[in-house]
């Protein structure tokens, strides 16, 4: 069944339906989601949600857009969390230099001090980077401990670069960008990536794939990005399930 490795379902744009959408997820095949923190507030809501559905996984950490007002007392909370049984990766971490908010160098000190973190609390990574394919780089090869694995989610980068981090062990995570028209590069990277690698990924409730692009995404309509993989990949939708399930339990280590 389908593995949804990445989603914000603690997201205000599910408090109308969140139960009554999770309740549905076993019937449309989703087996397992993996709530990803992204702040203090979505970390304690990806927590809280693991604990209530016995499907939901959970990741804690900040992203680089809302680490400007982070200290070493959220580092201590976050590793003290990180001890719990369904707590499976750090993350989402990295950095974000589109908007460029925060600075830089800000958001390079705490994306290093989360991947110690991911170091001390031995749990693979959930990588977040846009447009700073360089620096990303940079910083794992000096401060990640690449042997706990992790993965570049919504991968958007070239296919050297994606052969750069499979070489490292890195997973690649793609979801509804891939339907996209303008996807050529990320389809490039798909094609060319070893399906043991791949994983996917809705990013709910953000990136919903074609028909629905624009709209609130759910793990329901990743049925779409497998379509599409299995297009590129010239093989069935079933093995595309199965393969990209093996491949999240074993990231997550729950295999
Ligand atoms: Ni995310």
């Amino acid at each position: 069944m389908i593995f949804d490795t990445h989603a914000h379902y603690g997201d205000n744009r599910f408090n109308k339906d969140r139960h009554k959408l999770l309740m549905s997820m076993k019937q449309n095949g989703i087996e397992n989601i993996v709530e990803v923190g992204a702040g203090i507030q979505s970390t304690k809501d990806a927590i809280a949600l693991s604990e209530k559905y016995d499907f939901i996984y959970s990741a804690v950490g900040i992203h680089p857009s809302e680490v400007a007002d982070i200290d070493e007392r959220h580092m201590e909370w976050l590793l003290s969390l990180s001890t719990k049984e369904k707590v499976v990766a750090i993350g989402e971490i990295g950095l974000d230099y589109h908007y460029n908010e925060p600075e830089r160098l800000v958001q390079k000190k705490w994306f290093k001090r989360q991947l110690k973190l991911a170091r001390e609390a031995m749990l693979p990574v959930i990588i977040h980077s846009r447009d700073a394919a360089e620096d990303t780089l940079d910083i794992i090869k000096s401060d990640c401990d690449i042997k706990n694995g992790g993965v570049i989610h919504c991968f958007s980068y070239s296919p050297e670069i994606a052969h750069i981090y499979l070489d490292m062990g890195f997973y690649i995570g793609v979801g509804g960008v891939i339907t996209f028209k303008n996807s050529k590069k990320l389809a490039d990277v798909v094609e060319k990536a070893p399906l043991d690698r791949i994983v996917i990924e809705t990013d709910a409730p953000y990136l919903a794939p074609e028909p629905y692009r624009g709209k609130r995404n759910c793990s329901i309509y990743l049925k779409y990005v497998i379509d599409e993989i299995a297009r590129i990949k010239k093989i069935s939708q079933k093995e595309i399930i199965d393969i990209t399930e093996r491949n999240a339990k074993k990231l997550y280590r729950l295999d």
